[in-house]
């Protein structure tokens, strides 16, 4: 993949800057980053705090495959981001279903992957990527303090975001041309491996309803198999609490 980079130093989210680009015909491979992100987005319409010292940024994407299949990218995402933290600077991550990488139970990343298709094309992916590089944690809002982690707080100094991006596209692209050739069920195994979700007691709530039970397994379309009182449910999408 050839990656173009796109730097700003102030945008509202780098993934409504990618998904304008994309609409405009911009390659797979583009990528957006930005210093600052005025209105940084997380999952569920929540805010994501972007002060400078971060890496934000956005890859767009344009798998040949149905949409329905394209469910692992968020998780993908993640895992190549816990990669690249072990081998820069001998971080241990772990991953926490659907999209937070973690360290010592904290969040230091978080992704956030939109997507435009029809029935049976895409037409984009943004895969949208927030680290907490180097950013102080006192200066994270009050409810955030408690919960998240940055790189620089973990290591205490500061680190070449450049370098840290080079290796985080080259160490995707790896994850991304295996998944496209041979499907998740490889890449699957890798991710269970740096798990924190799996065999946790866990809290879902998904938009239509909330259920408790142990993560048990991941599935071929990266979906949780949480096994409660009724049985083993199958969730595609929603929020995870680790209990
Ligand atoms: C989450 O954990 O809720 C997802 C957070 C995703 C944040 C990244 S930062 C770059 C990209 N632009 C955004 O507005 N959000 C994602």
């Amino acid at each position: 993949m050839q990656f173009r980079i796109e730097h700003f130093s102030e945008v509202d989210s780098t993934n409504d800057v990618a998904k304008r680009l994309a609409i405009e015909g911009a390659p797979e491979g583009t990528v957006v980053i930005s210093e600052i992100q005025k209105k940084g987005r997380g999952r569920k319409g929540r805010e994501w705090f972007s002060p400078k010292g971060g890496v934000w940024m956005s890859i767009i994407l344009r798998p040949k495959m149905s949409p329905s299949q394209a469910a692992p990218l968020t998780l993908i995402a993640g895992l190549a981001v816990a990669k690249t933290l072990s081998e820069l600077y001998n971080l241990k991550c772990k991953l926490k279903w659907p999209n937070d990488v973690l360290i010592n139970e904290k969040k230091v990343c978080g992704v956030l992957t939109e997507i435009s298709a029809g029935i049976d094309r895409i037409d984009y992916i943004v895969a949208g990527i927030g680290i907490n590089a180097n950013i102080d944690i006192d200066s994270f809002p009050g409810e955030f303090r408690g919960v998240a982690t940055t790189i620089k707080n973990e290591l205490n100094k500061e680190i070449l975001r450049d370098e840290l991006v080079e290796q985080l596209l080259e160490e995707f692209e790896k994850l991304y041309k295996i998944f496209q050739k041979q499907g998740f069920s490889k890449l699957k195994e890798e991710w269970k491996k740096s798990a924190s979700t799996i065999g946790r007691k866990v809290r879902i709530i998904t938009d239509r309803r909330t259920i408790e039970g142990i993560a048990r397994d991941l599935g071929e379309n990266g979906e949780l198999f949480v096994e409660t009182q009724e049985g083993i449910e199958k969730i595609i999408s929603g929020d995870c609490i680790h209990l």
